[in-house]
């Protein structure tokens, strides 16, 4: 069963054909990130145009890649929640207008699902229930996967998104975007234990997490005093090695907050699996230590591997095989895009 995936939800264009939910047979994924660079975030307006100039040329060579006539897929996936509305829109219409003119059923997938569902792509043998982390720009939240298809969410962020922090940071130190994985590299040459910043609710019986704390706490620290932001008190105040031991502190501080919390639910929800997916599930320390310690307490540890865990079509197609199988397609003419959760 070949299956199509549409992701259009944020600064991605993405398209991908995958056979029986699992194996993914192309995978094309333009990023808009050089474009949004210069802002310090995605910019909506222009990620809608950029989806509108993208969406037909990902389609087409995710049909070329996988060397099939669209007439052969057996289902189109995409993705028409949470996210911009204006991105969702533009995959949502081209999925719709393949339907109509390949006269293929039509299903929708909740995008931060998805990013739970490529740990079932990576590991089929993946055993239900699962607790799940989704952690990107727009999420962090805790899920209770009871089957491929079923995803109950348990709690999330008060605030700011992990992805969010960690791009915010980086805007900071002046170092670009996206922020994590340039956060990342230079928290490699710094010392984890120079600052003692916050971690809020790490110790706490609860699913949720605030990460707006931290981000001031590191302001603060970075400009040797509290106040509003001021870019030349930064610049004047730290140098190259301190803004390596803030990076790798902040780091830390965020990792360990979400470590804790996957690891409070998987106990807690007595589950074997724990899955960790989204942008920020690419870091490295993330990934370090959420195998270690599921090593030591006999998890079984899915982290999808760096291009399944940022955006992608691929996941979209997965996820939404399944619910085909399951017969769970919508209705053309119902169908609609929610930049909400539900
Ligand atoms: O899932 P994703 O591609 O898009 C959303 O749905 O938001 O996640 C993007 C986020 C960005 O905030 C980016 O900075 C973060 O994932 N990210 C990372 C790393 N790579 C990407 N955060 C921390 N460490 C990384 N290595
Ligand atoms: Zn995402």
């Amino acid at each position: 069963m070949l299956a199509l995936g549409i992701e259009t939800s944020c600064d991605e264009t993405a398209a991908a054909v995958v056979r029986d939910g699992l194996d993914i047979i192309s995978d094309v994924v333009y990023t808009q990130s050089d474009l949004h660079c210069r802002f310090g975030g995605v910019v909506p307006e222009i990620a809608s145009r950029m989806h509108v100039e993208k969406i037909s040329l990902a389609i087409e060579q995710a049909l070329d890649q996988a060397g099939i006539d669209g007439r052969q897929v057996d289902c189109i996936a995409v993705t028409n929640r949470p996210g911009l509305l204006g991105s969702l829109l533009v995959g949502l219409t081209a999925a719709k207008m393949l339907t109509l003119a390949w006269g293929k059923p039509i299903v929708s997938v909740n995008h931060v699902e998805a990013h739970m569902y490529a740990g079932r792509m990576t590991q089929p043998d993946l055993e239900y229930p699962a607790v799940g982390l989704v952690v990107s720009g727009g999420h962090t939240a805790l899920y209770h996967n009871t089957a491929a298809t079923e995803y109950h969410y348990l709690g999330g962020t008060i605030d700011d998104a992990a992805g969010e922090a960690f791009d915010k940071i980086a805007n900071l130190f002046e170092l670009g975007y996206p922020g994590g994985p340039l956060i990342d590299r230079l928290a490699a040459q710094g010392d984890p234990e120079a600052y003692a910043f916050p971690k809020s609710f790490a110790r706490e019986n609860n699913y949720k997490f605030s990460f707006s704390g931290l981000k001031t706490a590191v302001l603060y620290e970075a400009m040797g005093s509290p106040g509003p932001r001021n870019d030349e008190l930064i610049r004047s105040n730290i140098n190259g090695e301190r803004k390596a031991d803030m990076a790798a502190s902040f780091q830390k501080a965020v990792i360990d907050v979400l470590v804790a919390k996957l690891f409070y639910t998987a106990d807690r929800l007595r589950v074997k699996a724990v899955i960790a997916g989204g942008g920020v599930a690419c870091n490295s320390l993330l990934r370090r230590e959420v195998e270690a310690r599921g090593r030591r307490e006999g998890y079984q540890v899915i982290i999808p591997p760096p291009e399944l865990c940022t955006d992608n079509a691929a996941m979209v197609a997965g996820l939404g095989a399944c619910r085909f199988a399951a017969g769970q397609c919508d209705d053309l003419a119902q169908l609609d895009a929610f930049p909400r959760m539900a």
